[in-house]
């Protein structure tokens, strides 16, 4: 393809885009896709020669796009908000298109530098204080992947460079609750914790991890010869966005000597509304922190911010240095290579300034304070409706329901809870997610797609009404 070709089919594709998105509610939000439906429609062998450009865009149209579910329509309250606002878009498409690969300063010294800013915009943004250096990891698995091996090298005195976990003598363990995100579990069990030292820490009412808890166990773990390595807790669960108090939980963590890393992958975008940090007082005694930009803040996935207090510690573990990567400013300069684990590195940086500068802080705060707002009417709806009830506290934009008729038990009510969300998902009105809490299923009803307004909340919130009290025979 020439640059003039790309050019035309530039535009064709932006249309395309453009289009979509201004069409979107006219779709249902899950794709009506039988499984293997989408692989049928395509060929099982690759061209043996170019097809026409032209081609392809026809065949993603027609074939591939009506087995999408739609993750940007205004009625789309399922797993948490993952934003991809325009200004973003137009962000990767500008990375991807100049093809530069930060291997080193050097390679590409616009790409570091431009991520350093960025990330040090987000970290005023989110009021953290200066004592915080930011790097972009792909996704929160990998952050927390990487938390996890820089505690497990903190609390060894850098093993890695020894026998490895292999010659330690104690076992690590890693302290989490049963809310915390599966993205934690494996990250602890691909970091070398192991099921066994993968400590569940028992929540609250509010299914919050309790302080006082965590401490007992790292007592008695420490008494049984484990040795307490790292604590996560949460800033927004992904079952009802609950919140652990970092606060309390950081205190244990100094006491201990354990490394704190605070996942705050979906709700640390309402960090940036001052008047919630209160959310995460003592985020400050962390050792580091995620925030996915990714999701309810509005940059293309993907874009998870990573920050730490001692990057120093994170470079000696991360760090590797051939020949052929070196160059004569090192020591002037971020080798971001250093701060995680690829070696080559996208330019993420570009959405994220695209985007907060597009949007400004306060079009991005306007947007959450909207969303929170919507979330609060709702909680207030159904609780006020006979039959249904809110059954986690609602401190973010995730509402937490179910409809109890009577004389249901608790496995009919299962059944019945999970009938009517797939009812109001394959009806193509709105996508919900079912989730079980305290062993038993409700329906989250997430709120934050960019382009959900009040009438989408009341709609789905009608939906679900049908869906369960009038169920098709
Ligand atoms: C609290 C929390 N942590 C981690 C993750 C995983 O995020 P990622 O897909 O970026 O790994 C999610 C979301 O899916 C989340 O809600």
């Amino acid at each position: 393809m020439t640059p003039d070709e790309f050019r035309a089919y530039g535009h064709r594709l932006i249309d395309l885009i453009a289009d979509y998105r201004a069409t979107l509610c006219d779709r249902p939000v899950m794709a009506p896709t039988e499984p293997g439906a989408i692989r049928a429609l395509l060929p099982a062998e690759p061209p043996r020669a170019g097809e026409p450009f032209g081609q392809i865009v026809d065949d993603l149209e027609r074939l591939v796009m009506p087995g999408l579910s739609h993750w940007q329509h205004p009625r789309f309250f399922g797993y948490f908000p993952a934003n991809a606002l325009l200004a973003g878009v137009l962000g990767d498409l500008a990375s991807t298109g100049l093809g530069v690969l930060g291997l080193s300063w050097q390679s590409s010294p616009a790409l570091t530098e431009l991520e350093e800013v960025v990330t040090d915009w987000m970290r005023q943004m989110l009021g953290l204080s200066a004592a915080w250096s930011g790097v972009i990891q792909d996704t929160a698995s990998i952050s927390t992947l990487v938390a996890l091996i820089c505690a497990r090298e903190r609390v060894t005195g850098y093993a890695l460079a020894r026998g490895g976990l292999q010659a330690e003598r104690s076992p690590l363990a890693v302290y989490v609750s049963d809310q915390s995100h599966s993205s934690v579990d494996k990250a602890a069990l691909l970091a070398g914790f192991g099921r066994d030292t993968v400590r569940l820490v028992p929540c609250d009412a509010a299914y919050a991890m309790r302080p006082d808890a965590l401490e007992a166990m790292i007592v008695a773990d420490r008494a049984e010869g484990l040795l307490p390595t790292a604590i996560v807790a949460t800033t927004g669960t992904t079952a009802t966005t609950a919140i652990d108090p970092v606060a309390g939980i950081a205190d244990v963590a100094a006491r201990h000597g354990v490394w704190l890393h605070v996942d705050a992958a979906m709700a640390g975008s309402a960090m940036i509304l001052p008047d919630l940090r209160h959310l995460w007082d003592g985020v400050e005694g962390a050792d580091s922190v995620i925030i996915n930009a990714h999701k309810w803040l509005g940059a293309p996935f993907d874009c998870s911010l990573y920050y730490v207090r001692d990057p120093g510690h994170l470079m000696r573990v991360m760090s590797t240095n051939p020949s052929f990567l070196q160059s004569g400013v090192d020591d002037r300069v971020r080798n971001l290579r250093d701060w995680g684990i690829p070696l080559g590195r996208r330019f993420r940086a570009l959405k994220l300034w695209f985007l907060i500068r597009e949007q400004g802080i306060d079009g991005l705060a306007a947007r959450l304070r909207r969303d929170l707002d919507n979330a609060a009417w709702l909680a207030s709806e159904v609780a006020a409706t006979p039959g249904w009830r809110v059954v986690a506290p609602v401190p973010l934009q995730t509402v937490c329901v179910r409809h109890e008729p009577a004389g249901l038990d608790a496995d009919a009510l299962d059944v019945h809870t999970r009938a009517w969300a797939d009812r109001v998902n394959r009806s193509g009105a709105a996508y919900l997610t079912p989730a079980t809490i305290d062993g038993r299923w409700m329906v989250r009803v997430s709120i934050g797609a960019e382009s959900t307004e009040r009438a989408d909340v009341a709609a789905v919130w009608a939906s679900m009404q049908a869906a369960a009290e009038k169920p098709a025979v």
